[in-house]
């Protein structure tokens, strides 16, 4: 059994450390894990209206999300919570009302900062809209990545062995959650 997981990073920056962070997980090839990475720079910003003409970024964003078996947010802090536009991707995935491409999707977080803190705050309000859109989501081990530019070579590889160690541990426990948590699918 393998589980499809969609990675979806919380910052745009070319050279981010969250998209480094994303890459290494991928490249950890952790047995019965697949992750895929999920793009949410291109989807307009939340407005209702939309809705009545809804634009094609979201449509595709709203279609392939079902199809994943489990979600990896990795995001960085701004001003001590969820960058916009993770939280524009989260509102674009949890309409039209009652169909929200969140419910019931087992989840886990790893937050990531040049900073010394972890981005604590960004992984918990985070946290405090996933209880909204009902994703179980894996409360331990917690993964808060501080000062991120020690952690990778010029190539943008994790170098730091005890991350490497530890993101390994957790998508383990991942893992587990997930198969704990899966809903059935329905034919
Ligand atoms: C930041 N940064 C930041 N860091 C932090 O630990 N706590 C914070 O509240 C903030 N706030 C913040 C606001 C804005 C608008 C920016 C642009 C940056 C710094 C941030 O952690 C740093 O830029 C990271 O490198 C961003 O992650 P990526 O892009 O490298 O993945």
């Amino acid at each position: 059994k393998s589980f499809k997981v969609a990675l979806v990073v919380g910052s745009l920056r070319k050279e981010s450390f969250n998209k480094k962070i994303a890459r290494a997980i991928r490249e950890l090839n952790v047995e019965g894990m697949h992750f895929e990475n999920i793009e949410i720079g291109d989807l307009p910003l939340y407005n209702e209206d939309l809705e009545k003409d809804v634009p094609q970024s979201w449509q595709y964003f709203r279609d392939v999300l079902p199809s994943y078996d489990a979600v990896l947010f990795i995001t960085p802090e701004y001003n001590r919570s969820v960058p916009a536009v993770l939280k524009n991707a989260l509102d674009v995935g949890s309409r039209p009302y009652g169909k929200s491409v969140w419910a019931g999707k087992p989840a886990a977080i790893i937050s990531c900062t040049a900073g010394g803190l972890g981005a604590f705050g960004a992984n918990h309000h985070l946290r405090q809209s996933l209880v909204f859109l009902d994703m179980p989501t894996l409360q331990q081990p917690e993964a808060y990545l501080s000062h991120a530019a020690n952690l990778f070579d010029e190539s943008g590889t994790l170098k730091d062995t005890s991350t490497r160690d530890f993101l390994n541990s957790f998508l383990i426990k991942f893992e587990s959650w997930i198969e704990k948590n899966i809903e059935e699918k329905k034919v």
